[in-house]
């Protein structure tokens, strides 16, 4: 299995979901997964509930879903790698990718994003992405099997860049469809 990490904004859903195409294999979304189990938005639960418990269920939505063996690619949420044993499972058992994408390049393509909890409640979200960025690359870095600059290419730009790695990894489709294990 592939999966996708990186900052909110980098392109995991969207880059995922082509690969996934491209390979023939399964598209899974952690963040999907979640709205899914707690009935509501992942917004919302962070309001009612708080970032802890949606990082509970974050970390056992990401063990079952590392685990589904039908699944090809993952696309996960910014914040997965924060702790320990989610960075653990993803390197253990799939192919870890970082989109990597600068905090203002971010910036421009969230200018109007009302989904995302963490760059709501007004304030400068460039500065706040900058912030998260500092803390995160390390993480995401230490998550990540392979590193992919995405400073702006397009989706099919990125697309094609994860479809090389994936070669260059010898990933490609195994005879039951789904993407090889690393
Ligand atoms: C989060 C990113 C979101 C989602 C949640 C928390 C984060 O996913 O999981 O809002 O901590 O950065 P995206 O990366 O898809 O925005």
């Amino acid at each position: 299995m592939i999966s996708l990490v990186g900052m909110p904004g980098s392109g995991k859903s969207t880059v995922g979901r082509h690969v996934a195409r491209q390979l023939g294999v399964e598209f899974v979304d952690t963040d999907h997964l979640i709205e899914q189990r707690i009935g509501c938005s992942i917004r919302e639960y962070f309001e009612l509930h708080g970032e802890p418990a949606f990082r509970d269920v974050e970390q056992a939505v990401v063990s079952e879903a590392t685990a589904m063996t039908h699944v090809g690619v993952m696309a996960t949420g910014g914040g997965v790698v924060l702790r320990e044993a989610n960075r653990d499972l993803l390197r253990e058992r799939t192919t870890v990718m970082y989109l990597r994408t600068m905090p203002d390049d971010l910036a421009r393509r969230l200018r109007n994003d009302t989904h995302r909890p963490l760059l709501q409640g007004g304030g400068d979200a460039a500065r706040r992405l900058r912030q998260l960025f500092q803390e995160r690359d390390p993480l995401y870095r230490r998550a990540a099997h392979f590193v992919i600059e995405t400073q702006r290419p397009s989706v099919h730009g990125l697309v094609n860049m994860v479809l090389m790695q994936v070669e260059l990894a010898g990933l490609g489709r195994t005879s039951d469809g789904a993407a090889a294990r690393p």
